[in-house]
């Protein structure tokens, strides 16, 4: 039987402490959040699946969900800056929507600050975005995100929505995989 544990290193966030920072980042959305209308949480798919469906659960104000889905640049060590939306919102334009696009990983800073202008200039009425995790270190573009769950090293990490071509998404926690993996 293949067993994905297998080829973890090490486990980086537990399971327990990734629930206290999904709690967190809740918390902080609520309170800046709680007076408006219409917010519209984004995942991008497919990392952020799992950070998204916890992270509504633990939102106690009304939201909406939807999905997008951009095509990856190939080898993040590439900066081709190319970002493909896949999947786009399948809304009749944007007006009321306060949009918080959500993510699993910033690294190069490339994809959210496409997706962030992109849907400022279909017309959203704020956009801002969330997620779990955050390699400052990464950076190739000038881009901060609003909310962050964790600031981690330039290191390489899997599970709980993160994969390594595909594969360790579905593990509760945040891993590193052996090198002799990768
Ligand atoms: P960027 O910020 O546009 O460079 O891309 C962020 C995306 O790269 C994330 O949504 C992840 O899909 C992927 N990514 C970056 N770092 C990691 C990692 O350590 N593990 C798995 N995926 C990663
Ligand atoms: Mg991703």
């Amino acid at each position: 039987m293949i067993d994905w544990t297998e080829d973890i290193e090490s486990i980086l966030i537990s399971e327990s402490e990734i629930k206290e920072i999904v709690k967190l980042v809740a918390k902080k959305i609520e309170d800046d959040y709680r007076n408006e209308e219409k917010i519209v949480l984004v995942g991008v798919l497919k990392g952020s699946a799992v950070f998204m469906t916890d992270l509504m659960r633990q939102l106690h104000i009304p939201v909406e969900i939807d999905f997008m889905r951009v095509s990856s640049y190939g080898d993040s060590s590439v900066s081709s800056g190319n970002v493909n939306i896949i999947l786009d919102l399948n809304r009749r334009g944007l007006g009321s929507e306060n949009i918080i696009i959500v993510e699993d990983m910033v690294d190069s800073g490339r994809t959210l600050k496409y997706l962030v202008s992109y849907l400022k200039n279909k017309g959203a009425k704020s956009v801002r975005t969330a997620t779990l995790l955050d390699k400052p270190g990464r950076r190739e573009v000038e881009f901060t995100p609003e909310y962050v769950g964790k600031q981690i090293e330039n290191k390489f990490v899997i599970g709980y929505g993160l994969d390594y071509a595909e594969k360790y998404r579905t593990l509760p926690y945040i891993g590193i995989i052996k090198p002799e993996k990768i």
